[in-house]
């Protein structure tokens, strides 16, 4: 390996993130309210094996086991988000105090082990009773996650200074509200341009809850990002790929930074002014301490009239004769270098974290062992990216892998395991990978040479 640790500089933040509904199970026990993935995995259809996270990894009954292995690795940062349900079952109104001692055992955990605690407030699971009144279509959601907000910085405020405020709100708002193959399973343009258009104001208004409440906070948000290629040079290859790259990388950072929605390459969106009332504009910008980069893969995106919209559609990887991951992603590690920079050139940009990458490939467990070589090629790959984008200026100072162990992903189930730690969901016997050992002797070399 060309590099080390020591190479990011002395406060670069190594992590390792997960998300609540995809780990802790415990989905109706000590209060719980149900979310809305709760309710969208009851339609087994929807799920690739007809699974569902109800137990998962069963992270609420194994939390000191679990991050004894985050010890046991040696990882200084962990990132986890709240179950909104859990600690408000039905969103606003009562608070069940079972959840809030949940996530205090879970925050003095972390502590007690001389690991710092990122949280991300909104990782997807929406109290299901929030939903059945409209859910992110609900301009009321403002009032909702004002108060969703306001508990856990008062909550958890005293020990933890890093927050997120969402997780990947293009991608909430597109699978779940668009396509609706995420919950809850909701369709069309005008359920998505509601949503997205109340995700951007909560994304700044929870930041600016966050600072009122918690004047020295970290505050940060986080967006997926995939570099976008046209197909071809062809005019109308370049202009699809375009409209793609501002509904895919601009839709949501660039009202954050006060620029508006970037309507003019994106013209489907225009409609989202009917949602917007008089102070929108500047109420969807906030001064972030740092923007969450989440990079997985490249889009490749073809010209095709037909398609309502778009006018393009994304080209899959299968078909491009590339190397591919098991969720037919495209391998590209020069798509996280591109985004650094992109995201490093708008202005107002203070801090980039990468607070996910990581990939799923095939993998066995033999005699006890998992030999994943190729995800460590895969994070070796992707750091170098990281490292360059660097080096040229970019202002990135932390890197977080997805994922912590083996969970639920959502729609796919449990076919996909991006994990450093193995998990047998018939025993929750936890094994660390290959990558796991890889990742722990990459953090303990820079130790040595500091
Ligand atoms: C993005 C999401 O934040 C996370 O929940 C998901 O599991 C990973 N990417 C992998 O798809």
């Amino acid at each position: 390996m060309a590099y080390s640790k020591f190479d990011f500089g002395e406060d670069f933040h190594w992590g390792v993130s997960t998300a609540a509904y995809q780990i802790e199970g415990a989905h109706n026990i000590h209060g719980k309210g149900m979310s809305i993935w709760d309710k969208f995995v009851q339609n087994s259809a929807k799920i690739k094996d007809g699974s569902h996270a109800n137990v998962g990894c069963n992270f609420y009954e194994h939390i000191e086991k679990d991050l004894d292995l985050i010890q046991a690795l040696q990882i200084p940062n962990y990132r986890f988000s709240i179950a909104w349900s859990r600690v408000l079952p039905n969103g606003i109104g009562e608070v069940n105090q079972a959840g809030i001692d949940f996530y205090n055992r879970l925050i003095d955990g972390c502590l007690e082990r001389n690991i710092i605690p990122w949280i991300t407030l909104y990782h997807w699971d929406l109290p299901q009773a929030l939903e059945d009144q409209g859910g992110w279509t609900n301009r009321e959601i403002l009032n909702w996650f004002e108060e969703f907000a306001t508990l856990c910085a008062r909550s958890f405020g005293d020990r933890v200074s890093n927050w997120m405020v969402l997780n990947e709100p293009m991608v909430f708002t597109g699978a779940g509200y668009f396509l609706g193959y995420h919950a809850p399973g909701r369709k069309g343009m005008s359920n998505f341009l509601s949503a997205m258009h109340h995700a951007t104001l909560c994304q700044s208004l929870g930041a600016r809850i966050l600072r009122n409440e918690l004047e020295d906070a970290r505050i940060g948000t986080t967006f997926s990002c995939s570099h976008v290629d046209p197909f071809s040079k062809d005019e109308k290859d370049v202009t699809a790929a375009k409209r793609f790259d501002a509904l895919l990388n601009r839709l949501f950072i660039e009202p954050a930074l006060g620029l508006g929605y970037p309507l003019q390459d994106l013209p489907i969106a225009q409609r989202v002014e009917k949602y917007m009332m008089q102070h929108d504009e500047s109420l969807m910008h906030f001064d972030f301490d740092f923007i969450g980069v989440q990079n997985y893969t490249r889009e490749v995106v073809k010209y095709n009239w037909m398609i309502p919209y778009m006018k393009g559609q994304i080209v899959n990887a299968d078909e491009r004769n590339v190397p591919l991951t098991t969720m037919n992603w495209e391998v590209y590690p020069k798509s996280i270098y591109y985004m650094l920079k992109k995201f490093n050139s708008y202005e107002g940009i203070k801090e980039l974290i990468v607070t996910e990458n990581g990939v799923a490939f095939p993998e066995k467990v033999i005699d006890g062992r998992v030999k994943d070589l190729d995800r460590i090629q895969f994070i070796q790959s992707y750091l170098h990216q990281v490292l360059k984008a660097q080096k040229e200026g970019v202002n990135v100072t932390g890197y977080f892998l997805w994922t912590l162990l083996d969970n639920f992903e959502w729609a796919e189930g449990y076919t996909q395991r991006f994990g450093l730690i193995h998990t047998n969901f018939e025993t929750q016997e936890r094994i660390i990978k290959d990558s796991g050992h890889w990742y722990k002797r990459f953090l303990q070399s820079a130790r040595v040479r500091n």
